[in-house]
């Protein structure tokens, strides 16, 4: 009998494109045998890829939930506000299931899915990728094996990148909170979660400040036009021009990929994209209205502190500097390295950070979390997991309630206690 693993796609984007690439390149193991997609180009694209047959292509997540279980696994990859239906949807079928992050787009939705992944005894894997980069695990591990002693404070920065923000927090997907969810929950749950997982203790008390301050109306240069194409007066200067970003030969993939929705654009798309969407307009005359810079203090069990830094006025990229009672932990993501000081030696040493499973250092998606969680989530699907990486969707999910509580604090100028904050939550499901 065949031990192949089967796997559907709910959204064939760009994030279920990468997951799905991963599968292509291990097809005597795993199968995508059904996708649903209501973009044509997309869902023709993924169906080609994997030579799904006509009746396991579906327009939506709706139709192909509908079927009886018909694989062992499904992958949930829509946008921020469309996880929450789908995947209480595959919970009730019984699917294992790799849902992305954010988990949901408010707390309540949070604790639905737990509690009904809980009382299906259904495995939900949120796809907090940094968990399973080799950066991170090597962190985690070395703090485990007590390197720093017991760690008191943390700094830790997630900047953004000026270019990034352009793209996904003012022009894309994720501009607006209203159509997707608050910057500090798209951008920084999965930091959030890192140092929860770091820290090894439960989060108490959370404060935050936080602003668009940059990317408006008021600093739009006298006479721009709407649209960059449309004879801009500062076109030649503007970083942000669209028309040089979409087509600069430079510029990430993934922008193009997303500014014209197809998986293989062409010149003619990306022309369309600058002259109909979003990504044409000028980033201080869009409907953005997330945060361009955010600090997050917190407090954790144990008298453990914790700052985040997030900002879209850098080059992009994260660093994280970890203090304990016995020496410190010093890096940054893009690094191949952890600079380790221990004060019972008094000596510096530079850690170098490998992939455990092949032992090299690679990169790739998110510092090699796009693969490493693919890796786990097959391997826990096989009863081989090893790793401490993956964590219950409860665990996920109380991680994504400090990102909710950080917007709460933002918003409210309020300290948020994080008991109260999450019984408030639960008695709202309950009530
Ligand atoms: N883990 C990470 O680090 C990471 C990185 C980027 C994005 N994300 C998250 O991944 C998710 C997807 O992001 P993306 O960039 O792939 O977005 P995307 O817009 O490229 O993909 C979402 C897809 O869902 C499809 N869709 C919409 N309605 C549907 C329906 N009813 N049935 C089936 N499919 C439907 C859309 O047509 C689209 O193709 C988002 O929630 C995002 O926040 C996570």
């Amino acid at each position: 009998m065949s031990n192949k693993k089967t796997v559907i796609l709910v959204g064939a984007g760009l994030r279920g494109v990468v997951y799905t690439n991963y599968i292509l390149k291990r097809q005597e193991d795993y199968q995508v045998v059904a996708v649903a997609e209501p973009l044509a180009d997309r869902r023709t694209f993924l169906q080609k890829t994997h030579n799904i047959p006509e009746d396991m292509v579906f327009e939506d997540w709706k139709d192909l939930l509908a079927k009886p279980k018909m694989a062992d696994a499904c992958i949930i990859c829509t946008m921020d506000r469309d996880h929450t239906e789908p995947t209480l949807a595959a919970i009730e079928k019984g699917y294992e299931i790799l849902l992305e992050k954010p988990a949901a787009e408010n707390p309540e939705d949070c604790m639905k899915m737990v509690l009904a992944s809980e009382e299906k005894n259904v495995n939900v894997l949120v796809c907090h990728v940094l968990r399973y980069t080799p950066f991170f695990t090597t962190l985690k591990n070395l703090i485990d094996d007590g390197a720093i002693g017991k760690v008191m404070q943390i700094r830790h920065t997630e900047d953004v990148g000026h270019l990034h923000q352009s793209h996904s927090f003012v022009r894309g997907n994720w501009g607006n909170s209203d159509e997707s969810t608050p910057m500090i929950l798209q951008k920084c749950c999965h930091d959030l979660d890192i140092l929860q997982w770091l820290v090894g203790t439960r989060c108490t008390r959370i404060q935050s400040f936080g602003k668009l301050s940059h990317f408006t109306k008021e600093n739009c240069p006298e006479g721009a036009p709407l649209r960059c194409i449309d004879g801009c007066p500062v076109g030649d200067t503007c970083y942000y021009n669209a028309a040089k970003i979409y087509n600069d030969p430079n510029s990430p993939e993934w922008f193009k990929t997303a500014a014209t929705k197809k998986h293989d654009p062409t010149p003619a798309d990306i022309d369309r994209a600058l002259r109909t969407t979003n990504y044409g307009k000028c980033v201080y005359q869009s409907n953005n209205n997330v945060v361009d810079h955010q600090v997050v203090n917190m407090e954790f069990e144990g008298d453990v502190y914790a700052s985040l830094s997030m900002a879209a006025f850098n080059q992009g990229g994260r660093d994280i500097y970890i203090m304990g009672t016995g020496g410190t932990l010093y890096a940054k993501m893009k690094d191949d390295h952890i600079t380790h000081f221990d004060f019972k030696t008094g000596e510096t040493k530079e850690i170098p950070v490998v992939n455990a499973i092949t032992g090299e250092h690679f990169h790739g998606g998110h510092g090699g979390g796009d693969i490493g969680i693919m890796q786990a989530f097959f391997e826990r699907m096989k009863g081989e997991y090893t790793g401490k990486s993956i964590c219950s969707l409860r665990q996920s999910c109380e991680n994504h309630l400090m990102a909710f509580a950080a917007e709460k604090s933002r918003l409210e100028g309020t300290v948020v206690d994080m008991n109260e904050y999450v019984a408030e939550v639960e008695n709202s499901i309950k009530g």
